[in-house]
């Protein structure tokens, strides 16, 4: 009885392994390598807004009513675009304009500097710093001598052309004159307008015969414009045109023509750059002859740009302004003046 039970057994056992072997599902091809995980996706570009934008702008100074103009439109269209704006002014030093540069370079905050450059010169080394830390330049007003790489475009007149239309007004104003003497009144020197103003002026002054007899700096100033009027004016009164490269300066000429006895417009006919509201004024009053627009409003145009370099755009290398001459006997002046914005 005994040995059929364990023969039973043994062929229970091996009825039952071969059960379970045989319902075990076949061996398994190699488990599936797992699948491969989607990659993680780049992480999405940023698109700046300009609420996102914290700006260090670069003024020069506040040397008259151009700039008061230019810095007004910074400030207003900042407020208007709800961007973050840290304003400088080194009141007209270079060597602060450049140290101010390297704080916005080191700050954190400032995601895109303005630079109205003093001088032409003095730029490489805070551009290359610029640079290195990634964050973009964008030049407004004046231009600075070659470093195109080092800045994304530059937004400003062509103070060449300005100089040039100038120097074709005290044409038109000195045609007839047996004697074509001209004094000229220059901006800060090393400047590009001071630069430009003089060369375009000479272009075109000299094919009709003009004689540049002085040529001075009056740092844009009425002060000083007046100063260095009077001062030729004790040497000669032998003067048919004085060239005032901003307003201010030429005002300073007036003020210093009608105290030795000259009436100015008339006299000593009078061609500024600017077209400033004290401008319209003189014209208005006949002291002033011509004045040739320098729009100070580029703001609007500067963030625009600013905002596509932070995007990652490229953009041309110089945005001209676009600008007019303004005459002292355009009968419609009275009307320009009162909707002019500076
Ligand atoms: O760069 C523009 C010049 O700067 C303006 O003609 C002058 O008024 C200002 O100082």
């Amino acid at each position: 009885m005994k040995t059929r039970s364990v023969l039973f057994n043994i062929v229970l056992a091996l009825v039952l392994i071969a059960t379970v072997v045989g319902c075990a599902p076949a061996p398994t091809q190699a488990p599936a390598a797992p699948t491969a995980v989607p990659p993680t996706e780049a992480p999405a570009k940023k698109v700046w807004t300009y609420p996102d934008m914290t700006v260090g702008f670069l003024q020069t100074g506040s040397e008259g009513g151009w700039r008061a103009a230019n810095t007004a439109s910074y400030k207003e269209t900042a407020q208007q675009l709800g961007i973050n704006l840290k304003f400088y002014d080194p009141q007209n030093d270079l060597a602060k304009q450049v140290a101010g540069f390297q704080q916005f370079i080191q700050d954190p905050e400032v995601d895109v500097i303005i630079l109205s450059p003093l001088e032409v010169t003095g730029w490489e080394q805070v551009l290359k710093d610029a640079k290195a830390a990634g964050k973009p330049v964008v030049i407004q007003d004046r231009r600075i001598d070659g470093l195109e790489d080092y800045y994304v475009t530059f937004i400003g007149a062509d103070f060449v052309e300005e100089g040039r239309k100038a120097g074709s007004e005290m044409c038109k104003l000195l045609e007839g004159s047996e004697k074509k003497n001209v004094w000229e009144l220059v901006g800060n020197v090393g400047s590009a307008p001071a630069i430009d103003r003089g060369t375009g002026f000479r272009e075109t002054a000299e094919k009709c015969g003009i004689n540049v007899v002085n040529s001075q700096t009056a740092n844009w100033s009425i002060s000083e414009g007046k100063q260095v009027t009077e001062a030729w004016l004790k040497e000669s009164k032998d003067v048919q045109g004085i060239f005032g490269q901003n307003d201010e300066m030429a005002f300073g000429a007036i003020e210093a023509l009608k105290e030795a006895g000259l009436v100015p417009a008339k006299d000593v006919k009078l061609v500024s750059v600017d077209a400033t509201s004290g401008a319209f004024q003189a014209m208005l009053d006949g002291t002033l002859n011509v004045t040739v627009e320098c729009n100070p409003l580029l703001a609007p145009q500067v963030y625009e740009a600013a905002l596509a370099a932070l995007n990652g755009e490229s953009l041309p290398k110089w945005i001209p302004s676009q600008e007019s001459v303004f005459y002292a006997d355009d009968p419609t002046l009275k009307e320009i003046a009162a909707g002019r914005k500076y």
